[in-house]
């Protein structure tokens, strides 16, 4: 992989942002806004709700003004996780919400405890309803909340719904992802009033009232990480643009661990390998600023090929190594047992037909191809693109040859 590539708007910072969205009257633009199908999917159910939703290359326009509906039932609320996102915006201000009840997914249980804890400690209620999720909160009031694991989607619910109730709710043990700094930037931006993000300890104190806003939504860092293991395995050059280095945590010292030369600036990274990756003893994932378990795949098919013997945890999902099968049909020498891998590289994979089971896994089999001898071809496709936009064309920008 050779070459300069802009890197696309985050999914997971888009998300819980055009969920927020709902909490204000008026029309809202989105810059940066990535081309992918979960957004897709969050637009239906933002129509669902009543809003009006049109697009213009990468800016989104979000009218909010006649949203009306408390119930979101469209066909995309029971094929995306995030439709859990509009529990607290939905509550924020129409004081009900129903949902589709989020059951697990392919990477592991999933259980969203933590978020309806903590939006009964500001006075929700819920109930189930067949596979419906019903909410009601007749008045959300300021509470002090302590999450027993910083969950990223429960403490985006919280703010989401903290920042239009009565009086101060402070969240403990909150997530420190970019992307909950993001949303908060959005909400502040909205007229909301909050303090903390970025820490585990948020404040927010509550306003009556969101006006809209505009807003460009940052970079992809999973895309980014991506990439940039692919640059390793496949000892190349890159300069990925328009990546905040602060959003990349621990990442470009494991890249210089691995054998890169990394060079970063507040808004670009530039990271060459020459030669075969090394091996790294041990990697664990954990929430930010740990390594990403987001990108724990990519990780994986890249020390499939490092000189050496690499040990890979993964403590936030249950079931995310499923690329491991995939990869050794590519040769790859790889034991697992749950949420311990050991992997002794080589130095070469071998190109067959494998099959992606979800999002990130599917993104790292592609990694894996371009650094394997001989065609690949990678079934399952429609996961990556629920959060990858174009990575045929992002690939080709770099120089990779796809058929
Ligand atoms: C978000 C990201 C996902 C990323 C994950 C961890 C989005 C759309 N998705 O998912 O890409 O992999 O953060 O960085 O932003 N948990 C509970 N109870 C709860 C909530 C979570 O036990 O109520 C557990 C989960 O099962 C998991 C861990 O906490 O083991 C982390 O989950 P969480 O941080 O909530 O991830 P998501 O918000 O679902």
């Amino acid at each position: 992989m050779r070459g300069e590539l802009l890197i696309q708007g985050s999914k997971n910072a888009a998300l819980p942002i055009l969920a927020a969205t709902l909490l204000g009257e008026g029309v809202f633009i989105l810059h940066h806004c990535p081309r992918i199908s979960d957004v897709e999917h969050m637009l239906e159910l933002l129509e669902d709700a009543g809003c009006l939703v049109s697009r213009e290359g990468h800016m989104l326009i979000v009218d909010t003004r006649g949203a009306g509906n408390f119930r979101v039932s469209g066909e995309g609320a029971g094929k995306m996780r995030s439709t859990v996102t509009l529990l607290g915006s939905l509550l924020g201000r129409f004081h009900q919400v129903e949902i589709p009840y989020p059951g697990g997914c392919t990477i592991g249980k999933r259980p969203i405890d933590l978020h309806l804890e903590g939006l009964s400690r500001l006075g929700a209620v819920f109930g189930e309803r067949e596979s419906t999720l019903y909410g009601r909160a007749d008045c959300l009031r300021g509470a002090s909340v302590c999450l027993t694991f910083p969950s990223v989607g429960a403490t985006e619910n919280l703010l989401l719904a903290a920042v239009l109730a009565k009086g101060e709710t402070v969240i403990r043990g909150a997530a420190r992802e970019p992307e909950i700094t993001a949303l908060a930037d959005f909400l502040r931006a909205m007229g909301a009033r909050i303090r903390g993000d970025g820490t585990s300890c948020i404040c927010v104190e509550g306003v009556c009232r969101l006006h809209a806003a505009e807003y460009i939504i940052p970079s992809d860092r999973i895309v980014a990480g991506t990439y940039l293991f692919g640059t390793v395995m496949t000892g190349g050059e890159t300069r990925l643009l328009h990546v905040p280095l602060s959003h990349l945590g621990t990442l470009p010292e494991l890249l210089e661990r691995m054998g890169a030369q990394v060079r970063a600036r507040e808004d670009w990274i530039h990271v060459r390998m020459e030669g075969r990756c090394r091996a790294v003893p041990h990697v664990m994932t954990a929430p930010f600023p740990g390594f990403p378990t987001d990108l724990q795949s990519a990780l994986m098919a890249a020390l499939a090929t490092a000189d050496g013997i690499s040990f890979l945890e993964e403590k936030m999902f249950e079931a995310r190594f499923q690329i491991v099968s995939e990869l050794q049909k590519m040769g790859a020498s790889i034991a697992s047992q749950e949420d311990f891998a050991l992997i002794e590289g080589r130095s070469r994979l071998s190109g067959c037909t494998v099959e992606a089971k979800e999002l990130r896994g599917g993104a790292a089999l592609i990694m894996a191809a371009l650094a394997a001898e001989g065609e690949s071809r990678i079934r399952g496709m429609e996961y990556v693109r629920r959060g990858y936009e174009d990575i045929n064309g992002d690939l080709k920008r770099l120089g990779i040859v796809l058929y």
